[in-house]
């Protein structure tokens, strides 16, 4: 059992194969957080210090005159307000008689094999053999208010997962104004926080700087995880690289708003915390009523910041993904949506099915414009009915004409959605979320469905199902684009749960359109990545990862990506040159290096290409069938971190060490041209590598230390295949 309670001490403590997360219930019933880092035996409650801090810091009344004792300076693992403790608060609740002061003690625990799971959230799962979990109940005895802290321990990959579900066992209703799911403090360190930022179509960007006084935070008010920051953190010491040194992260198993914080406080305490975005949220629990927050997914390693992904990118494709496709190489699609936007009709994808079947493509995706009147971005959402006439014929003789090419076929949707030119928004106004007399926000000429209400979730499921029942649909694109205004459910609901009500009946239409079409790939999409978190891959197995298509600029998206999300993850097509998103050309071979990177594809119009590029194209999807295993669940190795060097490179390992596949493309390109040197990572030293194109043999000492040359090319951006197999010791 990876979890121990000590009686005599009262310490609680989780231990996985190379970390120690380790609490104590303390004389007045806080539950003070001790210790998490590399594994420790023993206990640390020596670590605890009472000094008199005068009188700004408050004293509990229990501690009587002991004016060393404040919660204002000691550790804590679910900090909540009015105590004492001026710091920020993981938990903030309101009583009717207009109250915020929260007092949680503790109550009991239990600890117990395998993973808890969360009623109509994604969480982590796995069984007995793999996993325990740690349940401690704490009360306010006046608020009347049950606080369920979840840990869940994953051993074997340093994985610990938390939850927090809060029960209103009074007989008042009250208001849970605010609730991070973990806290995180730390008695001292030097730390920098590691985030991921962007914008439509330039997500994930990588930023570390490090921790000032004062509190830094990252969130989304948009009722999605958002484009603008990516819902995890990571704290690393300022010498920790790729390579060494330790780290921690925090990771959001949620697709709505958030807000993550680490602060630097007055003793040099560091505190970190990650939940629900308070903006806009006053959630309501009558008498009996709970809420349960998401999950956060934390881990640890002293491997540095790959150890760290390694252990994220684990979790996520065996313990989170889940279905068919979880682990089984992907079908290489084409997409019609660069290729053809909303110009097309039934022959034109015909055509185009055609030439993918004949270049080795598996899967035709059918992207926007199938449907009511959508000719345009402007209308029809919600009109989820066959626009049969655009098409030629009905959907099932379209599936049944692609699927004779030896293609499967798949389909895009945007469910969430309502145009007010369309035939639902006459039929329903009050079914868009918008405040009574006031024009709402419009977000590419569309509303936002109000799916925080169940009979519109239920709809939508029936109409999606009347379309997906017409044929063998292989595959789901489901997209959302636009950032969520005007929050006001016409249901009768209370306005301050309608956000996070929003995304469990996301998470609940998921869930069913799975249950009821299990052999089904759903690609997550929001505006590219506007919703690529670790909640949607609990139903979405892949995500586009950006609109933005572009070869160069995803080698920093998709760098960025790469921390915390497996490749399995990472939606990623060839496209067109000039690229649509930034007009730049690159070759077709750098574009494919890119997008293999990811679930491969295209996005293009094979008509538009030569014949050469053809049978390029034709000898790209060869080559990735052959390395798409080794793509998708190898370890994955950043090379290089683009931003400071000219070259982006990465590489996949087996397990084993047996197999490297390592990609570069050079950033840079000058007149006497430096050479680009590139160090491989992961390969067992004492083995004999063979570069499987050119038969040159090289130590595996020799190519992680003294590194592989990329050859100076005569083009920009060119790119570099590698694929070594070890042939020996
Ligand atoms: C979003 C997606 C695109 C495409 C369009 C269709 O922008 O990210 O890939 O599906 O919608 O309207």
């Amino acid at each position: 059992m990876a979890i121990h309670f000590d009686e005599k001490n009262q310490i609680l403590t989780l231990h996985t194969k190379r970390t120690t997360y380790q609490m104590k219930i303390d004389a007045y019933g806080m539950l003070l957080h001790l210790y998490y880092g590399p594994r420790c035996e023993g206990t640390m409650d020596y670590l605890l210090t009472y000094y008199d801090r005068s009188g700004f810091s408050g004293n509990i009344y229990d501690a009587g005159n002991n004016r060393g004792y404040s919660m204002d300076s000691l550790p804590q693992e679910f900090p909540s307000c009015g105590n004492g403790d001026f710091r920020s608060a993981a938990v903030i609740i309101k009583t009717l008689d207009g109250f915020f002061n929260c007092d949680l003690r503790y109550s009991e625990h239990k600890i117990y094999k395998g993973k808890y799971g969360l009623t109509g959230l994604p969480a982590v799962y796995a069984d007995s053999r793999e996993a325990d979990t740690l349940e401690i109940v704490l009360k306010d005895e006046v608020m009347k208010v049950k606080a369920v802290l979840y840990y869940g321990v994953i051993e074997e990959k340093d994985i610990i997962t938390r939850s927090v579900k809060l029960i209103n066992e009074g007989g008042q209703k009250i208001y849970v104004e605010k609730l991070d799911s973990a806290c995180l403090d730390f008695l001292y360190g030097n730390y920098d926080v590691i985030s991921f930022y962007g914008r439509h179509a330039m997500e994930r960007n990588f930023q570390r700087m490090p921790i000032g006084h004062g509190s830094f935070s990252i969130g989304s008010r948009r009722g999605t995880s958002s484009h603008q920051y990516n819902p995890a953190l990571i704290l690393a010491e300022h010498e920790t690289t790729e390579d060494f040194g330790t780290c921690y992260g925090m990771v959001y198993v949620y697709s709505g708003g958030f807000k993550a914080e680490v602060s630097l406080e007055q003793y040099d305490q560091i505190r970190m915390m990650m939940g629900f975005q308070e903006d806009m949220f006053s959630y309501p629990l009558e008498p009996g009523e709970s809420l349960t927050a998401p999950e956060v997914v934390m881990s640890y390693s002293t491997a540095g910041l790959a150890g760290l992904s390694h252990n994220f990118h684990w979790c996520f494709r065996n313990h989170l993904c889940r279905g068919k496709y979880k682990n089984a190489v992907r079908p290489v699609l084409i997409n019609s949506w660069e290729a053809f936007y909303f110009d097309f009709d039934g022959d034109a994808l015909y055509e185009l099915a055609k030439k993918a079947a004949a270049s080795g493509i598996e899967m035709l995706v059918l992207d926007d414009g199938w449907f009511g009147q959508r000719n345009d971005d402007n209308c029809a959402l919600g009109d989820w009915v066959v626009n049969e006439k655009k098409l030629g014929g009905t959907l099932q003789k379209l599936i049944e004409k692609i699927h004779g090419l030896g293609l499967k076929f798949g389909l895009w949707i945007e469910p969430e959605m309502i145009s007010e030119d369309s035939e639902l928004y006459r039929a329903h106004p009050d079914w868009a979320l918008r405040i009574p007399g006031k024009k709402p926000v419009r977000g590419r000429n569309q509303l936002v469905l109000d799916f925080s209400r169940k009979e519109i979730v239920d709809y939508i499921y029936e109409k999606i199902c009347g379309v997906l029942d017409q044929g063998q649909v292989e595959y789901l694109k489901w997209d959302m684009n636009r950032s969520i205004t005007d929050v006001y459910s016409h249901g009768p609901k209370e306005q301050g749960r309608v956000l996070h009500d929003y995304v469990l009946g996301v998470y609940d239409l998921l869930e069913r359109l799975i249950g009821r079409y299990p052999d089904m790939l759903i690609e997550g999409c929001s505006g590219g990545g506007g919703r690529f978190d670790a909640g949607m891959l609990y139903y979405t197995p892949q995500i586009w990862c950006s609109d933005n298509t572009d070869a160069v600029d995803r080698i920093r998206i998709q760098y960025g990506t790469s921390f915390v999300y497996p490749i399995s993850a990472v939606g990623s097509h060839v496209s067109i040159v000039p690229n649509h998103q930034t007009g730049r050309s690159v070759s077709l071979e750098t574009r494919a290096a890119v997008a293999m990177a990811g679930t491969f594809g295209y996005e293009l119009d094979l008509n538009k290409i030569t014949e050469d590029e053809a049978r390029k194209l034709r000898n790209q999807i060869r080559d990735y069938h052959r390395f798409a295993p080794l793509i998708q669940n190898g370890l994955y190795y950043r090379l290089t971190n683009p931003y400071d060097r000219a070259v982006g490179a990465w590489s996949f390992v087996s397990e084993d060490g047996s197999e490297v596949m390592m990609e570069a493309v050079a950033l840079e390109t000058h007149g006497n041209m430096n050479v680009n040197y590139i160090r491989l990572k992961g390969l067992d030293e004492n083995s004999v590598y063979e570069d499987m194109q050119s038969g040159r043999r090289y130590s595996g000492a020799a190519l992680m230390h003294a590194g592989l040359v990329l050859p100076v090319k005569m083009e920009e951006y060119p790119s570099y295949i590698y694929y070594f197999r070890r042939v020996g010791a």
